[in-house]
Formats: C-alpha cells, structure tokens, sequence
C-alpha cells in the first residue's frame, strides 16, 4: 500500500483516496464541515486545510500520493482554521445561546475546538428569510453555511429540492416549489436530507432542547472524537461496498 506522512506519522492509502479519506481510514481527524463520507466533496468550506509539501491544499479535494508530506495539527493551520471559522460565523446570524441545535452543532461545536472566544471580524447581520411552511421541517436560513450536504442529499434521495442561488453575500439557500416555500415541496421528513445539515438551518420541528444540557452530542465529546467515532466506520463500510 502506498503511504503519506500525516503529522510525522506514516498512513497508508488506498489509490484514489483524498488526504481526508486517507486520514479517516487511519481514524485521524481532519476538522471539516462541508465534507461528508456519504457524498461527493464539496470543497466549500475550507476547515479542512492541511500543508502539503508546504502547501495548503483542501484535504477534502486533494488526492493522496506517494511521498505526501502532510502538516495538519502546526499553530499556522489551527489559525487559518480558526479564521475561517469565525467568517462562517459572521457572515450569517448565528445566536447559539437560544438556537435549538446548540450543543448538536458543528459550527459552533468546531468554534469550541478551535479555540474560538470572538468573532474577530465585524458581523455582517445579513437579512434573510426563515421557511415555516413545511408541516414538520423548518428552513433557518439565517444558520445556513453553504455547504450544500442538504443539495447532494436530496440529490441522493432523487429529489433535488435544495439548490444554492445568488454569488458572494447574496447567495441563499432556495427550494424547488412552485411557491419556493418549503411547504410546496415534496421534501419529506424522513428524507436524509432533511436530518444532514451540520448546523441549524434545517431542523426537524417539535424535537428542539428534548435532550439535557450536559448530554448533547458535542457536550462531552469534542467534534474530533464524534467525527472518528461516527464518521470513520462510514468510510469504512463505503470502501468495503464498492471492493464488494
Ligand atoms: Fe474540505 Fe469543506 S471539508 S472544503
């Protein structure tokens, strides 16, 4: 098997694998919240930065090759990590304290693990609409990150109802209904796509604060142990489906 340095650490991979694949295989966490082992890679979010061959390079996108030398854990990647993540943070209207998926959340919970105690840049305070019109799923757009998992997820269900619109400050998540209300679609609850958004802007409605502060999801591990824990037997079970 051909090999990568990962942090001075010597991992295999198999051809065809990206450095993020590659890392996951070997259950080494690489931070991310636009990638998922279920879909193709989005390459939006850019948490996933690493140096390759003092480089930076999305560990998402960048294929796996012979020789890499890979820098995932120096202060200098933790801090672009960090920047990034306070942009993501700024650029919409994230108010964790009464948001029903705090504690269940990827954003904030890699502000936790980054490190993150401000925001650094000046908050946009975008005006965007909220979607209440589906019976149980509602769309906060407000929380939106842009990472397209509920577009290739519904992709993946063969319904297409979620689509990225607009450029820059202007782009917004919009829905394929006559109206353009979730209401008038035929997402339905059950539907992957309606359970995969890392962040609040596509919750289930009537399940919000059901589970105690001190046992949500992120309360008592960090991002980086659920993602092993969760993520990495996804992987796994992919790559073993297609040997099969
Ligand atoms: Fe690689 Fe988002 S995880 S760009």
């Amino acid at each position: 098997m051909p090999t990568i340095s990962f942090d001075g650490q010597e991992i295999t991979f198999e051809p065809g694998q990206t450095i993020i694949e590659a890392a996951m295989a070997s259950d080494l966490y690489i931070p991310h919240l636009c990638w998922h082992p279920d879909f193709p890679p989005h390459g939006s979010c850019k948490l996933c930065s690493v140096k390759v061959n003092g480089r930076i390079c999305s560990a998402c996108t960048f294929p796996a090759a012979e020789g890499q030398e890979v820098v995932s854990s120096s202060e200098e990647v933790r801090q672009l990590r960090l920047r990034l993540t306070q942009m993501l943070f700024v650029e919409g209207n994230h108010f964790c304290p009464s948001c029903e998926k705090s504690g269940q959340c990827e954003l904030q919970a890699m502000g936790y693990y980054l490190g993150m105690t401000d925001n650094h840049y000046p908050h946009f305070f975008p005006v965007r609409d909220i979607d209440a019109s589906h019976p149980h799923v509602l769309l906060d757009r407000d929380r939106c990150i842009f990472c397209e998992l509920c577009v290739r997820a519904s992709r993946a269900d063969g319904k297409n109802v979620f689509e990225l619109a607009g450029r820059g400050i202007h782009t917004r998540l919009v829905v394929d209904s006559p109206s353009g209300k979730l209401g008038d679609s035929n997402l339905d609850v059950n539907d992957r796509a309606a359970h995969i958004c890392p962040v609040g802007a596509i919750v289930v409605k009537e399940t919000a604060f059901r589970i105690p502060i001190g046992q949500r999801k992120y309360d008592r591990r960090t991002i980086a142990e659920v993602s092993v824990a969760e993520e990495a037997p996804l992987l796994r079970k992919r790559y073993e489906q297609k040997e099969d």
